[in-house]
């Protein structure tokens, strides 16, 4: 199972720091299970080689050239200096904030792909598209996936319906359910499911059958709310 907590524009480099070292304790106490990976994406400024074996750090969003005249980017080299292996593709804030397309995407998910990197790549429908029903969400995500190499052996896709992020709202178990049977028809790819989860729906969402774990927001960034979730997910996991 896979926990991954996104601080999106949240926290510090100091402030990463503490709640790496608290979520540490955490985990080194409670008796946890090595098969729960636990993911970090910090802020650019707050990437660091952490000391923390249990917690991999990736980065939110990074450009698709090894290094030159990008105003505002990083990249492999600035990514190389911590050793981080893990990139952030496709978030639907990339896509709808900053105008990534999906063009753009491509590039970036060959580059890193060619790179050996670990890519959670992010998928996800807007509510217009979800209430015209299952069969437009299944083409508007099927658009996402192409000239996206679904076997390659480093991707993790994280479905993310856009009405979902930072809503409160998640989605119902059976509607995850439905994408996951979807995507599992095309990838064997592991697939997590994000959009509102918190420490309340934790254990239903990874009760859904074909979703190995969660990519969390706002519940992430307080490392309390963030340890219970692990805690629920691990008790779920056990039971
Ligand atoms: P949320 O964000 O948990 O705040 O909905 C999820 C995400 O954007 O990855």
């Amino acid at each position: 199972m896979i926990l991954a907590a996104n601080f999106k524009m949240n926290h510090t480099r100091s402030s990463t720091k503490e709640y790496i070292d608290s979520l540490c304790r955490f985990l080194k106490k409670g008796n946890f299970d090595q098969d729960i990976e636990i993911y970090l994406f910090p802020p650019a400024t707050a990437l660091d080689s952490y000391e923390c074996e249990s917690v991999r750090i990736g980065a939110q969003n990074a450009y698709c050239a090894e290094e030159g005249s990008f105003t505002g980017e990083i990249g492999p080299v600035q990514l190389g200096e911590f050793g981080i292996e893990t990139v952030l593709i496709g978030h639907s804030e990339r896509r709808e904030l900053f105008g990534e397309s999906q063009e753009l995407i491509n590039k970036k998910f060959a580059f890193y792909k060619e790179r050996g990197f670990e890519i959670f790549y992010c998928i996800g429908e807007k509510l217009d598209i979800r209430e015209r029903g299952i069969e437009e969400v299944k083409s508007f995500l099927r658009r996402q996936l192409l000239n996206i190499d679904t076997d390659y052996e480093n991707l993790i896709i994280a479905y993310e319906p856009v009405w979902a992020i930072g809503t409160g709202k998640s989605a119902h178990a059976e509607d995850i359910a439905e994408v996951m049977e979807f995507l599992g028809s095309i990838t064997d790819a592991p697939l997590l499911y994000g959009g509102s989860v918190k420490a309340g729906n934790i254990e239903s969402i990874i009760s859904v059958e074909g979703c190995e774990g969660a990519l969390i927001g706002t519940a992430s960034w307080k490392v309390d709310s963030f340890c219970e979730i692990i805690e629920r997910a691990q008790m779920r996991k056990r039971s």
